[in-house]
């Protein structure tokens, strides 16, 4: 299995991730316009060719934000999730992140499990957060 940053040519698979893993998932259009952000960070972990998993975000100065993390259905629950995390923190930290912050559904417990393990501190809910209606819970990790 490796991981390996992201570029453009990967917004096929990427999309294809996102479909699989997302109520709304981002389209290539979405992608290719965070790919354009220079503070822009992504990864994906892939094994045979088959991307199993990514994650991405933006980092400025001291404050990142985690945007997207997402691992195929099949692949869960084998520590991919947390591997994906931690290589986004560490990518930002290195570019001099102080903070990292988040949002996620406030029924999303594997991902608020999966945060809290990697040190993530519950904050505000955002009331109706999501196109669904549903609130948003902020989360955030001191580096
Ligand atoms: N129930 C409870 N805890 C869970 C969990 C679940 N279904 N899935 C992950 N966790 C927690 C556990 O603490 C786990 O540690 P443990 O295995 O030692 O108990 C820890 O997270 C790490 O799990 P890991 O195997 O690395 O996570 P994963 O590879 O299954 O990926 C997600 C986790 C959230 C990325 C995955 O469930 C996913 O892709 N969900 C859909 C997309 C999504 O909702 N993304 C987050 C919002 S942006």
């Amino acid at each position: 299995m490796i991981l390996r940053a992201c570029n453009e040519t990967d917004v096929k698979t990427l999309t294809k991730l996102e479909k699989e893993c997302f109520p709304t998932p981002w389209n290539e259009n979405m992608l290719l316009s965070a790919f354009s952000r220079i503070d822009f960070v992504c990864f994906v972990l892939e094994e045979a060719g088959k991307a199993l998993g990514y994650v991405c975000g933006t980092t400025l100065f001291e404050t990142a934000e985690l945007a997207r993390i997402a691992v195929a259905g099949s692949w869960r629950r084998k520590g991919l999730g947390e591997k994906l995390l931690d290589a986004f923190i560490s990518c930002v930290q290195e570019r001099g992140a102080q903070q990292v912050f988040l949002e996620v559904r406030v029924s999303n417990a594997p991902a608020i499990a999966l945060y809290e393990k990697r040190g993530f501190e519950k904050g505000r809910v955002r009331a109706k957060y999501y196109e669904n209606g549903e609130n948003g819970l902020e989360m955030k990790k001191l580096l």
